[in-house]
């Protein structure tokens, strides 16, 4: 499995750890995020990233920034990106199964229910559905790229 991950400086040390639970999977992680506290704008973090996986080889990609806000919206303006903004494991493991999420945002400065890591494991873990309902879903949501 291969990532593609980017933070703005309102993650580093989420997006830190989030590296490190995946290499101790096993998971190879490119990691383009800045690593300093220095201000780094999150659109730019979020096109990296997306332009990176848009190439071809990644199974997912993360993004994180202060909220985990900015960074998805960002995201989810480019063709082909479904990033979600999970709350918690439950909703991680939905927008995997239910939305094909391919990419996956958090916020550094969010205090979560659940352990960040845990809601990565979950989308991780999680299978894209493949039933019918689901996929109409999903093809009517990516049309609307085109309105
Ligand atoms: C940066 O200060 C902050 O605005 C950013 O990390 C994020 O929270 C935006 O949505």
């Amino acid at each position: 499995m291969r990532v593609v991950m980017a933070n703005d400086h309102g993650a580093v040390e989420l997006a830190e750890r989030l590296a490190g639970y995946l290499e101790g999977r096993g998971i190879s992680v490119d990691w383009l995020g800045t690593k300093t506290a220095d201000s780094v704008d999150y659109p730019d973090m979020a096109k990296l990233a997306c332009s990176k996986y848009l190439e071809g080889g990644y199974d997912f990609g993360i993004l994180c920034c202060g909220t985990g806000i900015g960074i998805s919206i960002s995201a989810n303006k480019i063709h082909g990106i479904r990033c979600a903004l999970p709350q918690n494991c439950y909703a991680a493991e939905k927008t995997k199964e239910h939305n094909h999420a391919n990419f996956i945002a958090f916020g550094g400065r969010i205090d979560y229910p659940e352990d960040p890591v845990r809601i990565l494991q979950a989308y991780i873990d999680a299978a894209p559905s493949t039933e019918g309902r689901h996929v109409n879903r999903i093809a009517k949501m990516m049309a609307l790229e085109e309105t």
